[in-house]
C-alpha cells in the first residue's frame, strides 16, 4: 500500500509575523508547487501560537491552502478561567488540525509529565485536534492510549539526544529508528502512524523516509528555511509516490 506521510514543521519558539510571512512568501516561491505533491501525504505547520491566526489567514493567500495547522502544545483545560493558557476550543477556531503533546524540550525544561501529556491528549481529542504523542521511551506514552481509537492520535519517537543543537544535526541511526518504532508497536499493541523527529533535513529525509514503521517526520531546525523544507517534502514524496 502506497505511504502517505505526515511531515510536520516545529518552528518551535521562533519566527515573528514577518518572518512567517517571508517563510510563505518563500515555500510559495519554489518551483514546483505544493500542492503536487500533497497528494502523497500531508504537510503541517507547528508554529508558536503567536503566529497561528496569521497563518490561518494567509496561506491560501500564498496558495498554500493545503497546508495544514498544528500547535506545538495545547492547554490540559477547556476554555475558561485560566489565564495564559491556549486551550483546544481557540485552536480549533484558528483552523490547528494536530498539536504536539509532551515534546522532550517540554519535558525537560518545563517538567511536563505524563499525566499532563494524557489530559492534553484528552482535550484535543475531544475537539477533533489530532494530537502527536511525542516520546523518548514506551513510559512516555500515555497508558490512556488505549482508550482511543489508531486514528485519533499520531506518536512521534523522538530520542533528545537526537535534536538539532544550533544547526548542527546528529540524527539516530535509521536501524535504530526502526528497532525503537517496533518495539512501541509490539509492547503496546500500538496502530496508529508512527513519526521520527530529530535532526531530519535534507540529506537524510529520504532514508527514514522508506523504513516501514516510519510514517513521517516532525522536523525543526530543518523547517525554519522554506528551501531546505520544500527539499525535505520534495524528496520524501517523489521517493514514496509514484509521482
Ligand atoms: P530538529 O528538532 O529537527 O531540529 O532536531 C526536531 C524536534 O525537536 O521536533
Amino acid at each position: 500500500m502506497e505511504k502517505k506521510l505526515l511531515i510536520v514543521a516545529n518552528w518551535k519558539a521562533n519566527k515573528t509575523v514577518q518572518e512567517a510571512d517571508q517563510w510563505l512568501r518563500g515555500l510559495s516561491q519554489q518551483e514546483a508547487k505544493i500542492d503536487e505533491y500533497i497528494g502523497a501525504g500531508e504537510v503541517a505547520i507547528a508554529s508558536p501560537t503567536t503566529t497561528i491566526p496569521f497563518l490561518f489567514e494567509s496561506l491560501t493567500k500564498y496558495g498554500l491552502g493545503s497546508l495544514i495547522l498544528a500547535s506545538q502544545d495545547v492547554s490540559i483545560y477547556p476554555a475558561g478561567p485560566y489565564t495564559g493558557e491556549t486551550p483546544a476550543e481557540l485552536l480549533v477556531d484558528l483552523g490547528v488540525r494536530y498539536c504536539l503533546i509532551g515534546h522532550s524540550e517540554r519535558r525537560k525544561f518545563f517538567r511536563e509529565t505524563n499525566l499532563e501529556v494524557e489530559a492534553k491528549m484528552g482535550q484535543a481529542v475531544k475537539l477533533g485536534i489530532t494530537p502527536i504523542i511525542c516520546a523518548q521511551e514506551i513510559s512516555e506514552i500515555p497508558t490512556n492510549i488505549r482508550n482511543y481509537q489508531p486514528n485519533q492520535y499520531v506518536v512521534m519517537y523522538e530520542p533528545f539526544e537526537a535534536i538539532s543543537t544550533e544547526g548542527e544535526y546528529h540524527a539516530e541511526k535509521p536501524e535504530r529508528v526502526e528497532a525503537k518504532l517496533e518495539d512501541f508497536k509490539k509492547k503496546l499493541n500500538l496502530q496508529c502512524r508512527l513519526l521520527y523527529g530529530g535532526s531530519v533535513n535534507p540529506e537524510n529525509a529520504a532514508v527514514f523516509a522508506q523504513l516501514p514503521s516510519v510514517s513521517g517526520f516532525v522536523v525543526g531546525h530543518a523547517s525554519l528555511d522554506p528551501q531546505e523544507f520544500f527539499s525535505i517534502i520534495e524528496q520524501c514524496f517523489l521517493k514514496t509516490s509514484p509521482h
